[in-house]
């Protein structure tokens, strides 16, 4: 199969598409013919080799966290999902570095399978589980409830625009953070104040709030900002042990937790039209294309999600 592999660590030239092995399932797996991938900054995270005190991945390496495709088979054990079927999934993460997302076939655990609803395309479902799933989680995390005010920062970006939407569903007062080119774009997801960081420090402007949900490493002025009572948790840096032992409120980072009920949560919501997709730009799986698609993710600056296709690219590589 093709797939956009790493053979050693480094800059986004070190991205291509090769052929490699198809691999092989389990019995609790399906084998899943990928339409399309997405990028996520973990991606150009682990091809600069910082993820290796986390992953002792062998060369060549498979990236990518994201997939929506088709099941072409399933393990012995596994009886609720058939071939055929059109899904989405964030897969565990592959102890070798071989299943990753950019690759025409990824083996997926059952249990992290949602069937793709029919009123999106596989491009925005490849936009979904890893962003979707975090921020979802997330919120849970941080308790949002009715009423309460919440602090969302990085709006405009994959986890943002789908953390915006949810915490609007539960009822929340959303303030968000943004450059002033993305003022209306994240308005027009719902949320109720928005803070150019480049012009404004949050903590001149925010106070008394329940919830922060940090991914940009604001820390110290993400809890400052909080009521007494009120919980900060961040996706994107360590803390040190004065924050999380900061009197009064809690403190914590986050962490993914993949799996089926939560994405199907989400496609439902998909299915009935309450929550929408953003996809940035997309890009095929050739060896120019997951470069760019690296590189884009790198400014820091993407509107949503970017999505990398991969069933047409590969055909007409072919
Ligand atoms: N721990 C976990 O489980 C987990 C899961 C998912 C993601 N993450 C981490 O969370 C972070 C965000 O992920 P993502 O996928 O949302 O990233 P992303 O899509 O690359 O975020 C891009 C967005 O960030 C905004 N931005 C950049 N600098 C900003 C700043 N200083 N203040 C406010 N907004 C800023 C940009 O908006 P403007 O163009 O308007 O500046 C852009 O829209 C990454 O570090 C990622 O690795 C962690």
């Amino acid at each position: 199969m093709r797939a956009a592999v790493i053979n050693q660590y480094g800059d986004k030239d070190q991205l291509k598409v090769v052929d490699i092995v198809v691999p092989t399932i389990g019995d609790d797996e399906v084998l899943v013919e990928n339409v399309a991938a997405s990028i996520n900054p973990i991606d150009y995270k682990a091809r600069q080799g910082l993820l290796q005190q986390m992953f002792q991945w062998q060369f060549p390496v498979v990236l990518g966290w994201d997939i929506a495709g088709t099941i072409i088979a399933v393990g012995d054990n596994v009886d609720n999902f058939h071939v055929g079927e059109a899904v989405f999934a964030r897969p565990d993460t592959d102890p070798t570095g071989k299943n990753g997302a950019y690759a025409e076939y990824t083996v997926v655990k059952a249990d992290k399978l949602a069937r793709k609803p029919d009123n999106i395309s596989f491009e925005e479902a490849a936009a979904v589980p890893l962003a979707g799933l975090t921020a979802l989680q997330m919120l849970r995390q941080l308790k949002v409830t009715a009423g309460q005010k919440v602090l969302i920062q990085a709006g405009a970006g994959g986890v943002g625009i789908y953390a915006i939407q949810l915490a609007k569903k539960l009822g929340a007062y959303v303030a968000t953070t943004a450059s002033e080119a993305n003022r209306e774009f994240v308005v027009g997801l719902g949320a109720d104040q928005v803070i150019d960081y480049r012009q404004a420090n949050i903590v001149d402007v925010l106070s008394d709030y329940d919830a922060v949900f940090d991914m940009v490493g604001d820390v110290d002025n993400g809890i400052a900002i909080l009521k007494p009572g009120g919980h900060f948790v961040t996706i994107s840096t360590m803390l040190t042990e004065s924050q999380k032992q900061t009197d009064g409120k809690t403190v914590e980072t986050g962490w993914l937790d993949t799996n089926g009920q939560d994405l199907e949560q989400l496609a439902n919501a998909f299915a009935e039209g309450t929550l929408d997709i953003v996809v940035d730009s997309v890009y095929p799986l050739t060896t120019t294309g997951i470069r760019a698609a690296h590189e884009r993710s790198e400014t820091h600056h993407a509107r949503g999600k970017i999505v990398v296709q991969i069933k047409n690219a590969v055909q007409e590589e072919k």
